[in-house]
């Protein structure tokens, strides 16, 4: 497939708005070829070269491959036939199959960034259902590549799962260096000296973790028996890595459970 056309419902949003500008930023396809859609009707985006309209039937005729990047509650009100073209779904917690029964997709791709596409770092996994050719295959693979890095996954249920553990984003940080800075607060340390001090574990510190494996990290550090090691053991006595499992299924179980209105 040469130069497809692209057609994003919901492509003024945020995450689809997100998608679009890194898809023109990234030179992945020319504006004429990429097609957006919302019921307001009006976009800066529009202002790019990119074609905008509030006919989701008129996008997906336009399109070759289709994506959906409405909210879940907003699938139900969807009215469009897209039978013979791939259509990609951004939207947590609905099905493969509902999603052919709702558009007549000849197949589905269900994928799910995060919120790091506003800077180019999400992990964006994707599963597809249905037979989808491998140019296709590729041109998802290098339309997520836009935002961050992506990876096929061979399960859909991965993809309920990995919404509660990549799809949260910064979520699970954000938690971290809230306790953290809660807690250093709570033994006397300034407010201000405590929030830097959390911010600088969660987010400059944890660069190291890109160019280090993370198990040996921990590993010497424990071997050390230092500050680092009683802090690391006090957590894994307090069964930190058991209560992040259930955490991932307490979101995972919203995700299969479905979150249509
Ligand atoms: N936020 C995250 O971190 C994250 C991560 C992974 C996946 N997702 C998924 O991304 C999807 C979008 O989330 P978001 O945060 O980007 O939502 P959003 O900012 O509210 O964007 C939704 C867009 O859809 C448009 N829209 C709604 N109904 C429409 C219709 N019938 N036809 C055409 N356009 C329509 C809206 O524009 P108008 O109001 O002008 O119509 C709006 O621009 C969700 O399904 C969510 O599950 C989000």
């Amino acid at each position: 497939m040469t130069e497809p056309t692209l057609g994003i419902i919901g492509g003024t949003g945020w995450l689809g708005g997100a998608i679009a500008k890194a898809v023109l930023a990234k030179n992945l396809l020319p504006a004429s070829n990429l097609v957006v859609s919302n019921r307001s009707g009006t976009h800066p985006l529009a202002r790019q070269g990119v074609c905008l309209v509030a006919d989701n039937q008129a996008l997906v005729d336009r399109s070759d491959i289709v994506i959906i990047a409405v909210r879940p509650e907003q699938f139900a009100g969807l009215t469009l036939n897209a039978m013979g073209k791939t259509v990609i779904s951004l939207m947590a917690g609905i099905t493969a199959q509902a999603i052919v029964a709702q558009s007549s997709a000849s197949s589905v791709v269900r994928a799910m960034p995060n919120a790091a596409v506003e800077i180019g770092q999400s992990f964006t996994p994707w599963y597809c259902a249905g037979a989808v050719e491998p140019a296709t295959k590729s041109l998802v693979q290098r339309l997520f590549e836009c935002v961050g890095t992506a990876a096929e996954v061979q399960q859909e249920d991965f993809i309920d799962y990995l919404s509660a553990l990549s799809g949260t984003g910064p979520a699970f940080p954000a938690l971290l260096m809230t306790a953290l800075a809660n807690q250093a607060m709570a033994a006397g340390i300034p407010a201000e000296i405590a929030q830097l001090a959390a911010q600088n574990v969660v987010v400059n510190s944890s660069q190291l973790l890109a160019s280090h494996d993370a198990r040996q990290m921990i590993d010497a550090l424990v071997a050390y028996r230092g500050v680092t090691a009683a802090a690391l053991q006090s957590m894994t006595q307090g069964h930190f890595e058991a209560q992040v499992g259930r955490a991932l299924q307490a979101g995972a179980a919203v995700a299969r459970k479905g979150l249509q209105a």
